[in-house]
């Protein structure tokens, strides 16, 4: 066993050192030997009682081979979990006598798993002061979550989630839009309270599903505009950076949702990256429950996919793994396409526009919005205020030729900017946002 490796050298050195300190030998924490931490926690940092912090110096150990992990901290690339030896000094405030020191050592045992053991010897009597400093060290490690106002952003790309859509600018069949809102409004004003009567966690989980472009993201925005009206905390979380859909993104949201102590929405973007991944059977376990947030205030979770079909039939013919499934789909009526093609026009709206409504039956909001774009900016680069019906038309057949060439590229222009593109980028162990 590694562990034993690492205190049978530990202790041969504390003997060799101090000869005549009773010691005791424990499980450490792992953080102490992360280098944020190393990097965080100053010299001179007051712990419990009359004790501070005096710094480590490295060991030389030839059971422990030293090695890092390291991650992204904001734009920078750093150097985080360690395996190494370290002696870690601490001095007393008053007595120069009083001071002492802890032999720290941590590795890994095996390639495949990797996480670290750590364990450490410490005099007798002093466990309250290295209990504080591993506090202090865990504090430094812990993942960040970028707070704006109401809403915590785990993952996605540079750009911000952006609760700014108003809720008029999502077209989609009437009753659609109104059952999601109903089903939301409904649980914050009595769900929350029945779950609790009934002993439930008040947690309740929705699915927009449908194929790419269709306003998934842009209806979570608008809800979650809405949501901040209420007063209700916003967790946005997204797989789509190079981080990938790693449960740790989910761990953190649920973090954000536990402290948050207000009604929350919670709304997980290609839920379905995560259920393909290795983390699948945690994600169930969250859906089950098991692992879910307990925020006694409600959470709703407003989940997305693009990709129904890769959502695992178990999830759908469970009970309880989703409450709901509002399928978003592609533009039904004419009615509908009508208004959205006279939404994207706005002032350059003419009635004989009303010609390529057939047009853009079937296909999503996200189509209509590129055919009024570039029909827009074709008649302004041949300086004409007015888009005229063939300028549409035109629009229409090149981008359906586009589709036919490449059917992603409307997946290639997101400007609310919400978890970029849709790289579904595997996870990988390094680089990850911490
Ligand atoms: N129902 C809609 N009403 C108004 N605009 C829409 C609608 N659907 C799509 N759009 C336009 O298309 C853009 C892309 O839509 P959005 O990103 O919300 O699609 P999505 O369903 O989330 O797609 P994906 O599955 O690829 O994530 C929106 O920002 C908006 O400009
Ligand atoms: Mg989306």
């Amino acid at each position: 066993m590694q562990y034993e490796r690492l205190v049978e050298w530990a202790s041969a050195e504390w003997e060799k050192r101090y000869p005549d300190i009773p010691y005791v030998t424990i499980w450490a924490s792992t953080e102490c030997s992360n280098k944020i931490a190393q990097s965080q926690v100053k010299i001179g940092r007051s712990l419990r009682g009359k004790a501070k912090y005096a710094g480590f110096d490295e060991l030389e150990s030839d059971v422990i081979t030293p090695i890092s992990d390291y991650g992204a901290r904001g734009r920078k690339t750093v150097l985080t979990a360690t395996a190494g030896a370290y002696l870690f000094k601490f001095e007393s405030k008053e007595d120069v006598d009083d001071d002492f020191q802890v032999i720290y050592a941590s590795s890994y045992f095996d390639d495949d798993v990797q996480e670290l053991t750590a364990i450490a010897i410490v005099p007798e009597g002093r466990l309250d002061t290295w209990a504080a400093f591993e506090s202090q060290c865990a504090r430094a490690v812990r993942p960040r979550i970028k707070r704006r106002r109401d809403v915590y952003i785990i993952g996605g790309t540079d750009a911000f989630f952006d609760p700014t859509v108003e809720w008029e600018d999502v077209i989609l069949a009437p009753t659609l839009k109104k059952e999601i809102f109903e089903d939301i409004e409904a649980f914050f004003s009595e769900g929350v309270e029945l779950y609790q009567k009934l002993k439930l966690a008040p947690f309740r989980k929705l699915l927009m599903a449908g194929v790419p472009g269709t306003g998934k993201t842009m209806l979570c925005a608008a809800l979650a505009k809405h949501a901040l009206k209420q007063k209700r905390i916003v967790v946005y979380v997204s797989g789509s950076d190079r981080d990938g859909a790693t449960f740790e993104k989910i761990q953190r949201a649920f973090q954000a949702v536990a402290s948050a102590s207000y009604p929350t929405i919670l709304i997980v973007e290609e839920i379905d990256a995560y259920l393909r991944g290795d983390d699948k059977a945690r994600i169930l376990n969250v859906l089950d429950g098991i692992e879910s947030p307990n925020n006694p205030k409600g959470t709703l979770m407003l989940a997305t996919t693009n990709y129904p079909d890769a959502i695992d039939e178990r999830i759908f013919k469970r009970p309880g793994r989703l409450d709901r499934i509002f399928v978003v789909p592609t533009i039904q009526e004419d009615n509908i396409a009508q208004e959205m093609l006279k939404h994207y026009m706005s002032e350059q709206w003419r009635e004989e526009h009303k010609e390529i409504v057939p047009d853009l039956v079937d296909q999503p909001g996200a189509f209509v919005r590129e055919v009024a774009l570039q029909a827009r900016m074709l008649a302004a680069h041949e300086h004409k205020s007015e888009v005229t019906l063939q300028m549409l038309q035109a629009s229409v057949e090149s981008l359906k030729n586009q589709m036919r060439l490449d059917g992603n590229f409307l997946l290639q222009r997101k400007p609310m900017g919400l978890g970029g593109g849709s790289s579904r980028s595997t996870p990988r162990r390094g680089l990850r946002d911490i």
